[in-house]
C-alpha cells in the first residue's frame, strides 16, 4: 500500500502582497494563512507526515503553535518555488518509497475543502503518475501581445486553472523536477514536460491562491464583527 505525505511550499516572500511580512503569516481570524493551509492537509488522516518548506531567514514559524505538531517537520526552501519543492521532497528521502504519493500544497491556499483532498487522493490512488485539482476557466479570455490591444479571443472550452494540492508518485515527481533546467510554476508542468499525462480533478473554485491584498478582502469583510 502506498503511503501519503505532504509538502507545504512556504518559502516565498509575498512580494505582490506587499506586506511587511510574508503573506503566509497574515492572520485570517485567529490563525495565520499558513496554519490554515497546513490544517487542510492535516484534516486528511491518510497523510502521515508534512514537510513545511520555509525561507532561510524565516522569523515567524517558531512562534506558531503548529510548529510542534508531531506530524510536521520543516526544511529550507530555494530561490524558486520548484527549488523549494525539490528541497521538501529531499527531506522525505529517508522514508518515502518511490511509489508513495506526495501532496504538494501552496502555503497561500488556505481554503481547499477537505473533500477536495479526499477526491484527489481517491482519483490518483491507482494511477501511475498522479494528478491535480483544477477548475474550468469561467471568464472570456483575450490574447494581447502588447497588453494594450486585443488580437483575439481564446477558446476556453479546454482550459483549466491549476490549483493545489497536486499529488504525485514520489520518485516520478522528484525525477521530473531534477531533470528540468528551467523553473516550472507547478508540479504538473514538470511531469508534462518529461512525458507524463497527469489527471485533472475538478476542485472547488473557492480554493484561490492569495496573491494580492484584495484577495483577502471579501473574507475579512465576511468575518469582521458587526459594528453595533
Ligand atoms: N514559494 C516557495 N518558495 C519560493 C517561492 C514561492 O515555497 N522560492 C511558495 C510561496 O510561499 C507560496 C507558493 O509557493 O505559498 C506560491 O507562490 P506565490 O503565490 O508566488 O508566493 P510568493 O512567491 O511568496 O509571492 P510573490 O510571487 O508575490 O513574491
Ligand atoms: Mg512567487
Amino acid at each position: 500500500m502506498a503511503k501519503y505525505y505532504g509538502i507545504i511550499a512556504a518559502a516565498g516572500i509575498g512580494e505582490r502582497f506587499g506586506s511587511n511580512k510574508p503573506k503566509q503569516y497574515e492572520k485570517l481570524g485567529n490563525q495565520t494563512i499558513l496554519e490554515l493551509s497546513i490544517g487542510c492537509l492535516l484534516a486528511c488522516d491518510a497523510i502521515e507526515q508534512i514537510i513545511v518548506v520555509l525561507r532561510p531567514d524565516d522569523l515567524y514559524w517558531q512562534e506558531l503553535a503548529i510548529a510542534n505538531h508531531p506530524k510536521i517537520q520543516t526544511t529550507i526552501g530555494g530561490k524558486n518555488r520548484s527549488d523549494s519543492v525539490i528541497n521538501g521532497l529531499m527531506a522525505l528521502m529517508s522514508q518515502a518509497l518511490p511509489d508513495d504519493f506526495v501532496f504538494i500544497h501552496d502555503a497561500a491556499r488556505p481554503f481547499v475543502p477537505k473533500h477536495d483532498i479526499i477526491t484527489l487522493l481517491e482519483a490518483v490512488k491507482n494511477h501511475d503518475v498522479g494528478g491535480i485539482l483544477a477548475t474550468p476557466v469561467a471568464d472570456t479570455l483575450k490574447y494581447s501581445a502588447d497588453g494594450k490591444t486585443i488580437e483575439k479571443t481564446v477558446e476556453r472550452n479546454c482550459l483549466y486553472r491549476a490549483l493545489t494540492p497536486q499529488c504525485f508518485r514520489y520518485a516520478k515527481l522528484l525525477n521530473a523536477l531534477m531533470q528540468l533546467t528551467t523553473p516550472v510554476t507547478d508540479e504538473s508542468m514538470a511531469l508534462e514536460l518529461t512525458g507524463f499525462s497527469p489527471l485533472l480533478i475538478m476542485g472547488d473554485p473557492k480554493n484561490i491562491k492569495i496573491t494580492y491584498p484584495g484577495d483577502l478582502q471579501p473574507t475579512r469583510d465576511q468575518t469582521a464583527s458587526p459594528i453595533s
